[in-house]
């Protein structure tokens, strides 16, 4: 895609990177992520978000030995963000729109921004273990642990596979508007 100059740099910059450092990041820069986080918008200004960070090497072990295979990628990365949320945190409308998901996902898009402005990398995955990590981490059985964020400096791109370094160095591979944008009315 061509860079459109009048997008948020951070926004056109951001991409789910693999090779990550174990560079340490400071807490200063976890704190500016947390505090992007929390000017999300939310309905009813809920704030349904429960994020979990997780830097010590015992922690860093847990997270590790949940990750699927495919994503042995994420292994070197200093920092992982435990995103969670659950219903009831947020809007259950009777006609079953239910926002919890959406807003901490708004939520975890603000994080992301963030992120990229202070030199990292944010990457979420969905490819872990659920049951294992909620238990490591003490996770009430009833919440979601919606994603987990693989977090870090840009590193060698040596733990990926072919697949993956040919999405790591290649084009960013988006529909086009017109498949899912339409003026007036739905024409999808
Ligand atoms: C909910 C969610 C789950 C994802 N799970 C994985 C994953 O398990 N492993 C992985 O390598 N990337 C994962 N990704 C990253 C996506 O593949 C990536 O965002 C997508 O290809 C678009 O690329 P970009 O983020 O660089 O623009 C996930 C992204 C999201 C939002």
């Amino acid at each position: 895609m061509e860079e459109n100059k009048s997008i948020l740099t951070e926004i056109y910059q951001r991409r789910s990177y693999r090779a990550i450092s174990p560079k340490k990041i400071e807490s200063r820069i976890v704190d500016s992520l947390m505090e992007a986080a929390n000017y999300a918008p939310s309905c009813f200004n809920k704030q349904p978000w429960r994020y979990i960070s997780v830097q010590s090497e015992e922690g860093l072990k847990k997270v590790q030995k949940g990750l699927n295979s495919g994503n042995s990628w994420a292994a070197r990365a200093p920092l992982f963000i435990l995103v969670c949320t659950q219903d009831d945190l947020d809007c259950k409308l009777d006609d079953g729109r239910h926002y919890a998901e959406f807003d901490t996902g708004m939520s975890v898009f603000s994080l992301l921004i963030q992120a990229q402005k202070e030199g990292l990398i944010g990457h979420p995955i969905a490819g872990y273990d659920q049951e294992l990590l909620k238990n490591e981490f003490k996770i009430p059985a009833e919440v979601k642990l919606l994603t987990v964020l693989v977090l870090g400096y840009k590193g060698e791109d040596d733990a990926l596979n072919e697949r993956q370094l040919e999405s790591e160095n290649g084009p960013r591979v988006r529909n086009s508007v017109e498949t899912w944008y339409a003026e007036e009315g739905w024409s999808l």
